[in-house]
């Protein structure tokens, strides 16, 4: 892996809304074995994030600061369960201006999420029902 570019698109994480990380933590680390790299809260989404490494991909625990936020009602309207599906891709701002440019729903301007990482989502009417998060590789 010495300094090749990664030219096709990969599963980065898979998202999933909890209503307490702690508690999912007792199942997915001290049932699964599953460990945690890192946790932080991102403010600009009103969300705590908890990353477990996975071979190649990640699960990313998600739990809500307050109600009113994008998880916060999502817990309120579905429950726990996957929030969205976190694509890398090689060229985050050319593959904006493309679906931009097709008429995909962006929910977002690139910004700097979980890990400085620069992300965008793109709303489920545009990607066959799956909220999808578009991060830059
Ligand atoms: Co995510």
């Amino acid at each position: 892996m010495s300094g090749l570019k990664n030219t096709e698109p990969a599963i980065d994480h898979l998202g999933i809304a909890v209503r307490s990380i702690d508690r999912a933590l007792a199942f997915y680390c001290e049932q699964l074995g599953l460990s945690v790299a890192a946790r932080e809260t991102v403010t600009q989404e009103k969300v705590k994030v908890a990353m477990l490494p996975l071979e190649g991909s990640r699960i990313e625990l998600l739990e809500p600061t307050e109600a009113d936020s994008p998880v916060g009602r999502f817990l309120d309207k579905r429950g726990e369960g996957l929030h969205h599906v976190a694509l890398k891709v090689p060229d985050l701002r050319a593959a904006v201006e493309r679906l931009r440019g097709s008429g995909a729903r962006l929910l977002n301007e690139p910004r700097a999420g979980a890990g400085g990482h620069l992300y965008v989502f793109v709303h489920p009417a545009s990607t066959g029902g799956v909220l999808l998060e578009l991060i830059q590789g």
